[in-house]
């Protein structure tokens, strides 16, 4: 095999999504510790953005440099190259999210035992799943009294639309918890073993009606344990690797983050299941891990904190090829040729120079504004990677300039927080008066607070009543003209010039769709 072909064989890239307070960072700091890649529990900042900081820019900022040393967190583990990458659950920030998922390659879904499916995971695993990504579940705090496995798994199928296969059973929950049969590897964890710091022995027993279970977990909890696999049997399909590949059976793991419980188990299947660095799109085109020329795409920006130091990092998922340090590659979208002197790769939270890099890596791209999320940079043909999606915003404001001596710092600021993805700017076509639509309205907060402090330019907001932003297009010329015609105060053009009609309301644009029906409109750009 070339060393190509086997680096990236090495690499697993993905990301774990959850509701706040499931147990994602739990979670992660715990494979971390697997990984050797930190020493201690604690080390891994959690990058919530608490409710208090809707009012203090100063928290907003903190939480921010945390966010962006735990963007990604490369670990060594048996032999593979893991990639965690960061995404918020704070909802004020889920388009960082979705953009977020267009750079991994499977995800892992977190779920409160006790809680269930909540809203902000059935949203990302929607995300997930129109990209086929493959989704293993690991439902968590164990040690505590919560809904009962069949449940869950009965509401995993039918709030995630989710086919799935348990390869871990619990035995008891909460006060009863007695540990985990990994159906995967044919071995009994006792939970009675445990505490923080040690990680529970395995006890193999093949065949589970082995009378060692009983005298194990009781009598009782081995009865019921023979039952309920029983039970599984008849309704879940057996685990097959390319069914879960194809994004079209998940598998589910039960176990206690916090306790380090199912956590080994659940990395070690994944290594062995979850797929290395993927294809993707590009105009059309596949392009493979190992074609011999290097391309990637940037799905995040971070400005950098320090206002003195104006540069940004753009966070580039690698595609293809080998990327390195120095060489001349194309940035597609504007047509010039760029070099890095000082990439960086992400291990843990640690962050260093790195010469090469490889599918499936994310580096780090100093940049002093010549990225826009999305944009594709490659060392052989002009590819532009399949869009990163954009989804209508729930809140709409007009920006004022606040103080004329600054128009120019103003609309530089709007360009380059736009360019980083912190929220979508609409032209109006009947009188040019730009419009900011966000996902939550935390961010017209962090909009003119940063406005100010990077660009020292001054905004106000004014409300502006839009229900929805409507992505439109149509192969009927004159339908659209007329409706042009019609609702030309409602018609915008986003960042990339494309048509957005801003309904006002969910009737206005039920009858526009009723009565023009060869337009399409799409909630979101990506289509
Ligand atoms: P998130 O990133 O998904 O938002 O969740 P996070 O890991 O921060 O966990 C949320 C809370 O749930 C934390 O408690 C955490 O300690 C707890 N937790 C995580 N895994 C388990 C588990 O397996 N069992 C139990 N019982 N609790 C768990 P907190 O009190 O909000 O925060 P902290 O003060 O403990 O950090």
């Amino acid at each position: 095999m070339s060393s190509l072909k086997q680096e990236i064989a090495k690499r697993r890239t993905f990301g774990i999504i959850s509701h706040p307070d499931a147990g994602k960072t739990t979670l992660t700091e715990k494979l971390l510790l697997f990984g050797g890649a930190i020493q201690e529990a604690g080390a891994v900042k959690s990058n919530k953005i608490k409710k208090t900081a809707t009012s203090d820019f100063m928290e907003i900022e903190r939480q921010r440099g945390i966010s962006v040393a735990t963007s990604v967190m490369g670990f060594d583990y048996k032999s593979k190259k893991i990639n965690i990458l960061d995404t918020p659950g704070h909802q004020d920030f889920a388009e960082d999210t979705y953009r977020t998922l267009t750079a991994v390659d499977s995800v892992i879904v977190v779920i409160d035992v006790a809680k269930g499916v909540e809203t902000q995971t059935e949203k990302l695993v929607e995300v997930c799943r129109m990209r086929n990504t493959p989704i293993i579940v690991f439902i968590n705090k164990l040690d505590r009294e919560g809904k009962d496995a069949f449940d869950l798994l009965d509401e995993i199928e039918s709030k995630l639309g989710l086919n799935i296969c348990p390869l871990s059973w619990p035995i008891g929950m909460g006060q009863r918890f007695k540990g985990v049969y990994n159906l995967w590897e044919k071995q009994l964890k006792l939970y009675t073993e445990v505490n923080k710091q040690k990680i529970a022995n395995s006890i193999e027993i093949e065949n589970i009606e082995d009378p060692k279970m009983a005298e194990m977990v009781g009598d009782e909890a081995a009865a019921t344990l023979v039952e309920e696999l029983g039970l599984l049997q008849g309704v879940y399909d057996d685990f097959d690797r390319d069914t879960y590949l194809a994004g079209n059976l998940s598998p589910v793991f039960f176990g206690s983050a916090l306790n380090n419980f199912g956590v080994q188990e659940l990395l070690d299947c994944f290594i062995e299941i979850a797929p290395p660095p993927q294809p993707k799109d590009a105009n059309g085109v596949m392009v493979k891990p190992d074609e011999d020329f290097f391309s990637g795409f940037v799905f995040k920006i971070h400005a950098n904190m320090d206002p003195k130091h104006r540069d940004r990092l753009a966070f580039m998922k690698i595609v293809s090829g080998t990327f390195e340090r120095n060489k001349n590659y194309k940035h597609t979208r504007i047509g010039k040729s760029m070099k890095f002197s000082n990439p960086t790769a992400f291990m843990a939270s640690k962050k260093s120079v790195v010469d090469q890099a490889f599918p499936g890596d994310i580096i780090g791209l100093h940049d002093t504004g010549n990225f826009r999320i999305g944009d594709s940079v490659s060392e052989g043909p002009d590819l532009e990677f399949k869009g990163i999606p954009s989804f209508s915003p729930e809140h709409f404001r007009f920006i004022n300039n606040a103080d004329p001596m600054k128009a120019k710092q103003l609309n530089k600021g709007i360009d380059q927080l736009m360019d980083e993805g912190v929220a979508q700017l609409f032209t109006l076509e009947s009188n040019n008066r730009k419009i900011i639509g966000t996902v939550g309205a935390l961010q017209y907060e962090v909009i003119q607070y940063r406005l100010e402090h990077e660009y020292g330019a001054k905004c106000s907001y004014e409300n502006y009543p839009a229900y929805k932003a409507c992505w439109i297009e149509s192969s009927d010329e004159a339908q659209l003209e007329e409706f042009s015609k019609l609702k030309y105060r409602y018609l915008a053009r986003d960042k990339f010039d494309r048509l957005v009609f801003l309904a006002d309301s969910s009737f206005s644009l039920s009858m526009a769709r009723e009565k023009f029906d060869k337009i399409q409109f799409h909630f979101k750009s990506e289509f």
